[in-house]
């Protein structure tokens, strides 16, 4: 069976460090979308770092960790990745597979990226520049090199023809930039991938579900990112919604167990796009202090809001969630007072439906204010001793949603969740 997490919000809701909690429960962690764009922060023994492409269960050494046909890979950050991980002492060789199917970034794909972004002017999304959305493109264009590639004896001449037809494009949009050095490092990462474990992905995965091996699927992003039901076109490229995992990982719906859906207390979004809950004050700008809020990946600073349910409604119906975890409690500590956006005000009419262009309508949030618990609730361990205001809170978004919130975080650390029975 197999269970998935993943994000409800536009993504930084703290997967990474849920998944490293919840991972000796499981056999086997799996990504199956995204990429390099991810930033998933741990700490393992009061020290931190950020994992991009590796599943957050690397730090579980008796757990599998597989990299999914659903994402695309870098070669050259997934090399850093692994260096970062070994300094903690763990060997990645060992529990680390790729499946073949993997689609691979190249640094033409990174070039194009920014040829895009720089073509939309105002209209950018803010892209982390990775190279997701061209990659993405050589998958659905049926143009892209895969993981399983390597091993041809072609794979270099299957490159250059790539690469050629990504120049032309770069021709075309009048964008030059010196990948040589790019290149010579994606070589290097190129090789230092041929000692991983790639199998095909798809039996491997089934054959330990048949053997009776529980099954994680880490997602990355978060549902308002997902292509199709996110806030298109500012989403990133791929399906980060539940659906993703049958088709990123070869897993059948119906071995399809608990959906895992995690939120902030609060709302962030880092690059542009609608955000109905924004605040573009010094709550706003409080929220971000308090909450570090800069992107793991970029460093860029997140834009910041109160929770938003009328998205993680729509949220829960996409992905059939069937627990929360809310992360970052401990952020609103000091606040005097919390608001919780209910509904939405379009053309002077109230709606709990996400439209269909949240850019074209003005939408005013609707929000409810609750008492802010005033108390440090980062050390607390048991449910009972939750301010009785901010089991208020908690218990009036779970009705609103219909799903429990079954764990609250309350600081960053790997012991700091606490289980609501
Ligand atoms: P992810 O992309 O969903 O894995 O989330 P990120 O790692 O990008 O961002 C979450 C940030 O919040 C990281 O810096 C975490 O260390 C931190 N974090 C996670 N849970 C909590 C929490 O409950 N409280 C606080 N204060 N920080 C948290
Ligand atoms: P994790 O897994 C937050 C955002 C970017 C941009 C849009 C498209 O850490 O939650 P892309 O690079 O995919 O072309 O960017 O999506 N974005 C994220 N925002 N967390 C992420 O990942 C994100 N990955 C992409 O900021 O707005
Ligand atoms: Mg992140």
């Amino acid at each position: 069976m197999v269970d998935v997490l993943l994000g409800l919000q536009w993504g930084d809701e703290g997967k990474g460090k849920i998944v490293d909690y919840f991972a000796p429960n499981y056999d086997i962690i799996a990504r199956f979308q995204g990429g390099p764009n991810a930033g998933h922060t741990l700490y393992v023994n009061g020290n931190k770092i950020v994992l991009h492409q590796i599943p957050s269960g690397i730090f579980h050494e008796d757990k599998i960790n597989l990299i999914g046909n659903g994402v695309v890979l870098d070669a050259v950050t997934l090399r850093r990745e692994c260096e970062a991980v070994k300094s903690f002492g763990i060997d990645y060789r060992k529990n680390l597979y790729i499946s073949e199917r993997t689609h691979l970034i190249i640094p033409t794909h990174r070039a194009l990226d920014k040829a895009s972004e720089l073509a939309k002017g105002n209209e950018k999304i803010g892209s982390t520049l990775k190279g997701i959305g061209p990659a993405y493109m050589d998958k659905t264009g049926r143009n892209g090199l895969r993981v399983g590639d390597l091993l041809d004896k072609n794979f270099t001449t299957q490159y250059i023809k790539l690469r050629l037809k990504h120049q032309r494009l770069l021709d075309s949009m009048n964008f030059n930039e010196d990948i040589t050095a790019w290149e010579e490092e994606f070589f290097e990462g190129i090789e230092f991938m041929r000692q991983f474990k790639i199998v095909n992905g798809e039996y491997f995965i089934n054959d330990k579900i048949k053997q009776g091996m529980k099954v994680l699927a880490e997602g990355a992003q978060g549902s308002m990112l997902d292509v199709d039901f996110g806030t298109f076109p500012f989403v990133t490229s791929s399906n980060t919604i539940s659906a993703g995992v049958c088709t990123g990982l070869g897993v059948a719906p119906q071995k399809i167990r608990d959906v895992i859906g995690v939120t902030k207390a609060y709302c962030t979004r880092v690059g542009s796009g609608p955000f109905p809950t924004e605040l573009n004050d010094s709550t706003g700008e409080e929220l971000r202090k308090i909450g570090n809020e800069f992107g793991a990946t970029t460093g860029r600073p997140r834009r910041c809001g109160w929770i938003d349910l009328v998205a993680l409604n729509y949220a829960c119906m996409i992905n059939g969630v069937t627990k929360i975890v809310m992360t970052k409690a401990d952020v609103l500590d000091t606040f005097e007072d919390l608001k919780v956006c209910t509904s939405y005000t379009i053309n002077g009419e109230s709606s709990k439906e996400i439209p269909f262009q949240m850019m074209r309508v003005a939408i005013v949030p609707e929000l409810q204010g609750f008492t802010g618990w005033k108390t440090d609730i980062s050390g607390i361990k048991s449910a009972k001793d939750l301010p009785e205001a901010a089991q208020k809170y908690i218990t009036f978004i779970d009705q609103y949603l219909g799903v429990k919130i079954s764990w609250i975080s309350n600081g960053p650390g790997r012991d700091q969740l606490i289980e609501i029975i």
